[in-house]
């Protein structure tokens, strides 16, 4: 059935028109381009530059667009390669052995899945997504696909650091304590989730991935060398991530905008369905907080009486129960409390 053999099966079986399953819906889909518009990029930083540059930059496009990508970063580029190599291999598996890893319980090893979000979707999308949850319970290596494994561990550890660096920075640019996001355990719940999106033979009824905003405080993805399929809302228009050798994409996600008090943007965000021959492989780690019972809230640092908080606090638990309820239909749950 669809559902297992993936997009990937799809594609491999030679289809060239896609199964009504996947039209989305007019709201859901581009559109045509519109014309003479100047083409909007996401702002690439060099992180090596002097601090005080870095952290007025990413200050500025955290409060703008809510997306940026870095270079210059302590993570190699041959790591960042061998990581989506390793996760593109396990997409083109066949069948029978992706099956091994089929199952919807985040948490146990790796999860292997197309549309992770069927079940509360309009339609499905095209892509196929592989979840590893690294913290805060370790996984079960023996269960994550071996042409990946060593690479995720290598992976992960990078993705801390460069996080907990970018936390630093995100933090001073608030004027708030650097290591404050830490102490909230924003480093210890973490999720990678890598998709794959095959050629689409009709890219104009469907979509990679449907547009929405991360709920946690921020996002680290690398992407391989097909760019300009992920794109960032930008007015009424959309900015699209270009590929950058080496570079790594962060943004801000839906609890960083809250305790910021709407300083940084939480965007939202689409994959366009590839309408190219070569798989375009993304992996993404999610940091969200592991002490669910904590209260999160705008800092008192951001408040003022000119600034009063936007928000009320509230808990983690709380939170992510309504984000995983839909209750704001996938939005943003940024005007909840
Ligand atoms: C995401 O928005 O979660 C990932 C998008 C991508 O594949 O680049
Ligand atoms: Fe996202």
């Amino acid at each position: 059935d669809e559902s297992k053999i993936g997009v990937k099966g799809l594609v491999d079986s030679g289809v060239t028109t896609i199964p009504s399953f996947f039209h989305q819906p007019p709201e859901n889909l581009p559109g045509p381009k519109p014309k003479n518009r100047p083409k909007l990029t996401v702002p690439v930083i060099d992180l090596s530059a002097e601090r005080s540059t870095v952290v007025e930059e990413i200050r500025r496009s955290a409060s703008t667009l809510g997306f940026f990508q870095i270079v210059n970063h302590s993570i190699p580029t041959t790591l960042i390669d061998s990581v989506l190599n390793g996760l593109k291999s396990f997409f083109e598996q066949p069948t029978e052995y992706k099956m091994q890893f089929y199952h919807r319980e985040a948490g146990k090893g790796a999860a292997y899945s197309t549309n992770f979000d069927l079940y509360q979707s309009k339609a499905a999308s095209w892509r196929d997504t592989l979840q590893v949850r690294m913290a805060p319970v370790e996984p079960d290596w023996d269960a994550v696909p071996d042409m990946c494994r060593e690479a995720l561990k290598e992976w992960d550890k990078a993705a801390v650091g460069l996080a907990e660096e970018l936390m630093s920075i995100l933090c001073q640019g608030l004027g708030v304590k650097s290591d404050r996001l830490k102490e909230l355990s924003f480093l210890e719940a973490r999720v990678n989730a890598s998709h794959y999106y095959p050629r689409c033979p009709q890219p104009d009824l469907t979509v990679g991935l449907t547009a929405h905003t991360d709920p946690g405080a921020l996002t680290v993805l690398v992407q391989n060398e097909v760019g300009g399929l992920l794109q960032v809302k930008c007015g009424d228009d959309w900015a699209d991530v270009e590929a950058v050798p080496g570079a790594v994409v962060i943004n801000i996600g839906d609890l960083l905008q809250m305790m910021s008090n709407d300083e940084y943007k939480s965007v939202e965000h689409r994959v366009l369905a590839n309408p190219v021959e070569g798989a375009r492989v993304s992996l993404a780690v999610f940091f969200n907080p592991s002490n669910r019972e904590g209260t999160y809230g705008p800092f008192p640092e951001v408040i003022s009486a000119e600034k009063p908080a936007v928000y009320k606090d509230f808990t983690y638990a709380d939170y992510i129960g309504r984000f995983f309820r839909k209750e704001l239909d996938g939005k943003t749950l940024t005007n909840f409390y």
